[in-house]
């Protein structure tokens, strides 16, 4: 694998780092579906795994791509994104403070309600988009900011520097859930933090085809260590299978990233001006609030995803959902197909949206279909 330092992301994702299989020439790496490898004479190991719990050859790749992609000294993938996720603050201490914006993906912020108060973590659920609230949570210190941006399925952006900047203040990390932006958008370690997160169901592979989830560090500390032991401890690790295919849809992830951050630009264009939109939420539509905060921390696109408020409520929120025939109507996000989902049907009635919110996930396809496809479904619903 080459390390060079002067070639462009989207060159080492396109060359999965430049591999060559060096028996056979293969361009693209054999799968190792062995879960134990056997060691040498001399009883050492022949290579760098042993048993698929703590590593192998396809997840070594995958590592070494998403630090590069990410700028971070260090990778690790996991089961799901909700595993990275959960190895981060397991690394706590009872007694720590984490500090947490609450409009973050729900499952995260569901487990987090559950898990901090019986294992005496101190969590503060703040709306991080206020800086006197971030201020007022911090007073004191932190050992863990955790922030989401763009952030599902709201959309608020979060400035990642200023955050950074706040949390190295009162002694505590910053963890930054960057699934919606990918690294084709947004570097969170180059704007101060010190883990990025992704779910890598989501864009990393972008396919809708694998479960997966990692985190890129800043540094490899004691901290990051402590991760990387809960992820062996816990068995999170990442099957050999599914770190293959997640390399694989890394190889296009610049290419999808773009042209869903284009199709979504222009969906959210025309849909703001259509008479039964009452809102849409895009950080790259100059009305949204933190289209200046994105404009400086995002670079080429603000992302494929958006929500879209309609006239009627409820009932009109579900109606759309049912009558659209490019966008399916399905959960998850960053796949190569656009996703239609009303999310207050899968929070529960608990969840703080609203009943008419939609979440739209842009795919890959032609830009009119998907246009079309939702002015029909629009059409559709009652006056
Ligand atoms: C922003 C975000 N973070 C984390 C997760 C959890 O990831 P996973 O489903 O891979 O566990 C999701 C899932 O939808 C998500 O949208």
């Amino acid at each position: 694998m080459s390390q060079d330092n002067d070639l462009k992301p989207e060159t080492l994702a396109a060359q999965a780092l430049h591999f060559l299989d060096a028996e056979t020439g293969a361009v693209v790496p054999p799968l190792h579906p062995s879960t134990t490898f056997a060691r040498d004479a001399d009883y050492a190991p022949r290579g760098a795994s042993t048993y698929s719990r703590y590593g192998g050859p396809a997840v070594d790749q995958v590592e070494a791509l998403l630090a590069r992609l990410e700028g971070g000294a260090g990778a690790l993938v996991f089961a799901s994104g909700l595993a990275s996720s959960a190895a981060v603050v397991m690394a706590l201490k009872p007694g720590d403070r984490l500090v947490c914006h609450a409009h973050i993906y729900w499952g995260f912020r569901e487990w987090l309600e559950d898990f901090c108060p019986r294992f005496g973590l101190d969590l503060r659920l703040i709306d991080m988009t206020d800086a006197a609230q971030l201020d007022a949570a911090l007073e004191g210190g932190a050992a863990l900011v955790w922030t989401e941006t763009p952030s599902n399925p709201l959309w608020e952006v979060i400035d990642i520097a200023a955050v950074a900047e706040k949390a190295r203040a009162a002694g505590a990390r910053l963890a930054v859930d960057s699934t919606a932006a990918t690294p084709v958008l947004q570097r969170p370690l180059e704007l101060g933090a010190d883990i990025v997160m992704h779910s890598a169901t989501k864009y990393l592979n972008g396919h809708s085809d694998v479960l997966a989830g990692a985190l890129a560090t800043r540094q490899a500390d004691d901290f990051w260590q402590r991760v990387r032991f809960n992820r062996t401890g816990v068995g999170a690790m990442l099957g050999a299978f599914e770190a293959w295919l997640l390399l694989r849809g890394l190889r296009t992830l610049y290419l999808r990233v773009r042209h869903a951050s284009a199709t979504a630009l222009f969906l959210a264009s025309r849909l703001q001006r259509h008479p039964k939109v009452q809102q849409v939420l895009y950080p790259g539509l100059p009305e949204h609030p933190g289209h200046e905060i994105a404009c400086r921390q995002m670079d080429g696109g603000f992302g494929g995803m958006l929500s879209i408020r309609v006239a009627g409520g409820r009932a009109a929120g579900l109606g759309l959902a049912k009558s659209t025939r490019v966008f399916v109507p399905a959960t998850s996000l960053g796949g190569v197909e656009s996703l239609i989902e009303h999310r207050k049907t899968i929070e529960g009635e608990a969840s703080i949206l609203p009943d008419d919110l939609l979440r739209l996930s842009v795919g890959i396809e032609h830009p009119g279909d998907l246009l079309a496809d939702l002015e029909q479904a629009l059409e559709r619903l009652a006056p």
